[in-house]
């Protein structure tokens, strides 16, 4: 087991000034299409899929604090991905952080 596999694979996706509050934007971490979501100025990252049927997140609506498929209309919770409407799905989240410099990075896992 080598050390590298304990630690998170950060990788560049936006910088935070792209990023105001009550915003989301999805942009593309290696293969995987991410959503950023500022709440608050609080950056959340999910997979930019809906778990219903796999449409893209970003194509729905955002009014900082549920974010709403435009397929069907499931709701989530911005700040934690969890389902309000159904509550039984949930978006799947990246961890992300912020860097000293401004940058949004993201660990989307090993794919
Ligand atoms: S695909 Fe998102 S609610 Fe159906």
């Amino acid at each position: 087991m080598s050390a590298q596999s304990m630690t998170a694979s950060w990788l560049p996706a936006l910088a935070l000034d792209e990023l105001w509050e009550g915003e989301m934007i999805a942009v593309e971490v290696g293969t995987t299409s991410v959503l950023l979501v500022n709440v608050d100025g609080d950056v959340r990252a999910y997979r930019n899929r809906c778990p219903h049927q796999e449409w893209a997140l970003d194509e729905g609506d955002f009014d900082g604090e549920v974010i709403t498929c435009s397929r069907h209309l499931w709701e989530f919770e911005a700040c934690s991905g969890a389902g309000r409407n159904p509550a039984t799905a949930s978006l799947t989240g990246f961890p992300c952080r912020v860097t000293e410099d401004g940058m949004i990075q993201v660990d989307v896992g090993p794919g």
